[in-house]
């Protein structure tokens, strides 16, 4: 049997060759180099990967999959385009953001393009119930907008509660884990049973994965993560760690600062200074800890759901899970 990191790269060089077919050099270019860049400028795969591991995990052939995963991989590509827009993010995967390279019309035409190409890929998904397929897939487009609605909303709102954040990243970041994972769990030809464990799986990994990035966010190395470290500051984000830290946060001087960054939507002004001072008082306070302990909850919470399943799957999907957990990037 091969082992959890074999299989993550054959799968994730199967999904890059069933995304090169789709990138075909067309016309025009100023739409189609954009798309091709997006996609073709790495990233870890992990929506497609986790819909090939859900589809073996209930007896199907991850093969007969590759459709809609290269398909939920264009509309998380599509996701991020347009967030790098809202989010004024210069860098992505250690590249310039698609709306800095050209600029932001051709960023959102597109991502556009790649919600349509994303479609054209998953309906060639050979399934009898591919209707209902298409249907969580179209849920997940809804939602994902939902959630980066409620996103930017936070960053003007002072009293975000903990509640609300996790209704927001739900939306926003894991449900389109879910959708992955069901999707596969669906064409591998699962029961409704072996579907909605996975769909819990998939959620609360989902919700560990958001927590994780914000966490990054703090104490990524800038390389690594390819990324601005401290974007979520600099854009005032209602993260994990600063609502933690406004619930813990107590020294006059310490709390000050948090609350500035709510009251601003930010920082404006000294944002490198300010980032490495926030740091100091994320980790002074235990709000880097309490990041970690969250996500190792939801993570631990994720895998109760996969107990019943033949031990060689739910070790993959337990790999999974774990490898999400330990990323740096
Ligand atoms: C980034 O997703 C957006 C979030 C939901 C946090 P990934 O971390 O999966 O990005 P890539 O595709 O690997 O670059
Ligand atoms: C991720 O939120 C959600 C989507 C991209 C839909 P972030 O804004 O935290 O993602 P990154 O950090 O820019 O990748
Ligand atoms: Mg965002
Ligand atoms: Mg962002
Ligand atoms: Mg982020």
């Amino acid at each position: 049997m091969k082992n959890f990191a074999d299989k993550y790269s054959e799968y994730k060089k199967k999904i890059d060759e069933r995304l090169n077919t789709l990138l075909v050099l067309k016309e025009p270019k100023s739409l189609y180099d954009p798309v091709n860049y997006i996609i073709s400028g790495g990233g870890k795969r992990i929506r497609p990967a986790i819909l090939l591991f859900t589809c073996e995990a209930v007896g199907g052939n991850a093969d007969e999959a590759l459709d809609a995963g290269a398909a939920i991989e264009i509309l998380h590509n599509f996701t991020l385009v347009h967030d790098d827009i809202m989010d004024n993010a210069d860098t992505r995967r250690g590249n310039a953001t698609v709306h800095k390279k050209w600029n932001v019309n051709t960023a959102i035409l597109a991502g556009d393009n790649l919600i349509a190409i994303a479609y054209k890929s998953l309906l060639k998904t050979k399934s009898p119930v591919i209707e209902k397929i298409a249907g969580e897939f179209t849920d997940g487009v809804i939602e994902v907008c939902e959630g980066q609605s409620y996103d930017k909303d936070f960053e003007n709102e002072p009293d975000v509660t903990i509640d609300k954040y996790l209704m927001m990243i739900q939306k926003k970041t894991a449900k389109l884990i879910e959708v992955s994972a069901v999707m596969g769990a669906i064409i591998g030809g699962g029961t409704d049973e072996q579907i909605e464990n996975i769909r819990n799986f998939a959620v609360n990994s989902g919700l560990a994965f958001q927590i994780q990035d914000d966490l990054l966010d703090i104490i990524a190395d800038e390389k690594e993560f390819g990324k601005k470290i401290g974007g979520d500051l600099i854009e005032g984000k209602k993260t994990y760690l600063l609502l933690k830290s406004l619930e813990v946060v107590n020294k006059k001087e310490d709390r000050e600062r948090i609350e500035a960054i709510v009251k601003n939507s930010g920082i404006k002004e000294n944002q490198e200074e300010e980032i490495l001072r926030i740091k100091k008082i994320y980790e002074e306070y235990g709000i880097i800890e309490s990041a970690k302990n969250e996500i190792e909850k939801f993570t631990e919470k994720a895998e109760h759901f996969i107990k019943d399943f033949p031990s060689e799957h739910k070790n993959m999907l337990k790999a999974f899970s774990q490898m999400l957990l330990e990323r740096n990037f």
